[in-house]
């Protein structure tokens, strides 16, 4: 049997030349790849599904779910300076807390990754789809959507997972420039979106505020409500954590870390707020709720249908950051769980030549893909929040150990007032996980039951060690 509570010590630098990555990151890097994490079918698609939830009081939600975000960032900020290994909240519970708790981070972070590059490929095809049919180029439902929306299965989501798996495996730093680049060209777009729409801003769109009230309930199946559009929402800020896994790979951790995860939370905070602000206030929110691609819809809807192309073209463009960003965090998780003996070994190799993780890259892009292409955005978005909360608990709470076991022990980064700000993540996530809907809830008590199972299956195995 294993050693279930086991702590992991951090020495990188000893391990063997093929599994250790290459260092070729600075802060820019990071922040463009925070950014381009962050920035993605969040803003760009579920604002309509959340305004669908909450109405106009989903500016509230964005403020929710970005405040509990905040308090999160800075907790990883102190905690992935503390322990600047790849694997991110895996890592942290498993040298702070212990084997098995590491084990239920690391599949909750699985569900995270994974669903986040099928749920950003969706959003991805709904603006191919919108804009190739806004200049007279319809593609067929069958290969354009899922079984749940009329279709056979969404054959653009498919093809974007791959072609962006392609590119990382180039090599870690030629990937992390063509983000930076393409990371200018969405937030260009939303800035366009903004400047274009607000001349139609009217505070008439802002009444009734909160047509279906604070608490999470049940209207026509689905949960309505300020905390459920918050739960869902949430999916929008998440994305500087994928930083923390590629510390192994940066030059200076200690200084560019932080730089890199509150830098990118703070310049996306100030742009969705921007957007939907003015959404809301362009037109009424139920004209766009169930909109596949909500921002260009409005635009559209306001005779800027030119606008509306570049905006559509824009998201075509830089939405597979996104993708790229949480592949690659998907791909060194594995990475880092396979190393560490809990998958199977063969799988933690790099490739001599790009110094990437090849096998994991193109072996994540399979099965993401096919999630992809079958399942609707909403449900996809809702399961991967709620490992992502898993995991943002579990960072702030190896922040408070660390504090406790060494209260004045030395600090690359200092999360300002800890006992307030840890809690305030904890307790905040917790609050929206419960706001999450219940199916999304059994789901992901179904997925933890079969990875207990599968981590006593491994304690079992001598062949997987
Ligand atoms: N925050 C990322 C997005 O909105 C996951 O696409």
């Amino acid at each position: 049997m294993r050693n279930w509570n086991r702590r992991k010590s951090i020495a990188v630098e000893a391990l063997p030349s093929e599994h250790t990555l290459r260092r070729t990151l600075s802060w820019w890097h990071l922040i463009a790849m925070g950014v381009g994490a962050i920035i993605g079918t969040g803003i760009y698609t579920l604002v309509g599904i959340g305004a669908g939830l909450a109405g106009p009081a989903v500016v509230l939600s964005f403020a929710i779910a970005g405040a509990v975000c905040a308090c999160a960032a800075l907790c990883y900020a102190e905690v992935a300076t503390a322990i600047p290994a790849s694997g991110s909240a895996y890592t942290y519970s498993y040298a702070v807390v212990g084997e098995l708790i590491a084990w239920i981070v690391g599949w909750s972070l699985i569900l995270e990754y994974s669903l986040v590059v099928s749920a950003v490929a969706v959003g991805w095809s709904g603006y191919v789809v919108g804009t190739l049919s806004a200049i007279g180029l319809p593609l067929p439902v069958a290969l354009t959507a899922g079984p749940h929306a009329g279709g056979l299965f969404n054959l653009p989501a498919v093809f974007i997972v791959f072609a962006v798996a392609g590119v990382l495996t180039m090599g870690t730093r030629e990937s992390a420039t063509l983000n930076a680049a393409l990371v200018g060209v969405k937030i260009v777009a939303l800035i366009l979106f903004i400047s274009v729409a607000l001349p139609h801003f009217d505070v008439a769109q802002f009444k009734p505020f909160m047509p279906y009230g604070f608490s999470p309930h049940e209207i026509d199946g689905k949960q309505h409500g300020v905390m459920a559009a918050a739960a869902i929402i949430f999916f929008a800020f998440y994305g500087f954590d994928a930083i923390s896994t590629a510390a192994e790979e940066t030059k200076r951790p200690d200084r560019d870390l932080p730089i890199g995860i509150v830098g990118s939370m703070v310049i996306c905070t100030a742009i969705y707020v921007g957007v939907a602000a003015v959404a809301i206030g362009a037109m009424p929110f139920t004209a766009y709720a169930d909109s596949p691609e909500p921002l260009a819809l409005i635009l559209r809807s306001l005779g800027q249908g030119k606008v509306a192309v570049i905006i559509g073209a824009a998201a075509i463009v830089a939405l597979p950051t996104v993708i790229l960003a949480f592949l690659f965090g998907q791909s060194r998780i594995f990475f880092v769980m396979a190393r560490d003996g809990l998958l199977p070994k063969s799988l933690a190799k790099v490739s001599t030549r790009t110094g990437a993780p090849v096998r994991m890259t193109l072996g994540t892009a399979a099965v993401v893909s096919v999630l992809a292409g079958l399942a609707p955005l909403d449900e996809i978005a809702a399961l991967a929040n709620a490992g992502t909360l898993v995991a943002f608990i579990a960072v702030a709470a190896c922040m408070l150990i660390m504090r406790r076991r060494d209260p004045d022990g030395p600090r690359k980064f200092s999360t300002p007032l800890p006992w307030l700000i840890g809690p305030l993540a904890i307790g905040g996530c917790i609050y929206l996980f419960w706001s999450l809907p219940g199916t999304t809830k059994l789901f992901f008590g179904l997925w933890n039951l079969l990875g207990l199972a599968l981590y006593a299956w491994v304690g079992r195995s001598a062949a997987i060690r």
